[in-house]
């Protein structure tokens, strides 16, 4: 059976002496942890701090984003080496608000996800639609086109990957999908890995975001199609996120 993955993407929030109370909760209240993968998504120029103080534990931490360049005349970017550099072993790829806010389209998005696994790390690619597109039945299609964009350049791209939908209107809304409706777009999901390659459908994590609180998590990760969560609000909370791992161990 896939282990579950219990994500928090802390966004852009936090300093330094909130993320260090943060940082110490989590490892005073997280209990051993034998059935997720527990991992920590802080802004970039806190990820030293979270390595130094997650090293010793069963945490995992990653980059936000990336640029798919290993070095060079990018001012204000920060290459998928430096975050290897700094202990990641996931980097999110393509989230909603990079998508939205900063305009990043599906070749950008590529790149970086392939870049990501050429760096020997597990790109998390999100992925969802809007409540408009859901209303006008695309939703698909948009899955579709969205996912397909990353097999151009590799058909085995799924292998060691991880696939987060995030159905946009469920994000930081307060409004989460049911487990039922994740499901279905969930088996959707992984029969369109299964048409790119067999093999990776059986062992692609696809996992949920979108207003995943402590109140929701275990009736998320109770199914079976659902290999676990990726949470924004309630992973900056570190009692409400370690309800969320408790849920499963
Ligand atoms: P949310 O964010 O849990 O605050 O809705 C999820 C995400 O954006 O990954």
């Amino acid at each position: 059976m896939r282990k579950k993955i219990i994500a928090g993407n802390w966004k852009m929030n936090g300093q330094t002496s909130s993320i260090n109370t943060l940082l110490d909760e989590l490892k005073e209240l997280t209990p051993n942890t034998e059935n997720s993968i527990n991992i920590i998504f802080p802004p970039a120029i806190y990820l030293q701090q979270v390595k130094e103080a997650l090293s010793a534990t069963s945490f995992k931490w990653g980059g936000q984003n990336t640029y798919p360049q290993d070095k060079g005349a990018y001012t204000g970017e920060i290459s998928t080496v430096m975050l290897r550099d700094m202990g990641c072993q996931y980097v999110l790829v393509g989230h909603s608000e990079r998508r939205h806010i900063f305009a990043e389209n599906e070749k950008i998005i590529a790149e970086k996800f392939h870049h990501v696994k050429e760096h020997g790390m597990i790109p998390i690619v999100c992925i969802g639609e809007t409540l408009e597109q859901r209303e006008q039945g695309q939703t698909e299609s948009i899955l579709k086109s969205q996912l397909l964009s990353l097999v151009e350049a590799d058909s085995r791209c799924f292998n060691n990957s991880v696939i987060a939908y995030e159905p946009v209107w469920a994000i930081g809304t307060g409004k989460t999908a049911y487990p039922e409706q994740i499901g279905e777009v969930h088996q959707y999901i992984r029969n369109l890995v299964a048409s790119v390659n067999k093999e990776d459908a059986e062992s692609t994590a696809i996992i949920y975001g979108g207003s995943v609180t402590e109140k929701n998590a275990s009736a998320l990760l109770a199914s079976a199609d659902i290999d676990g969560v990726l949470v924004g609000g309630a992973s900056l909370n570190a009692q409400q996120f370690v309800e969320i791992i408790t849920c499963i161990n």
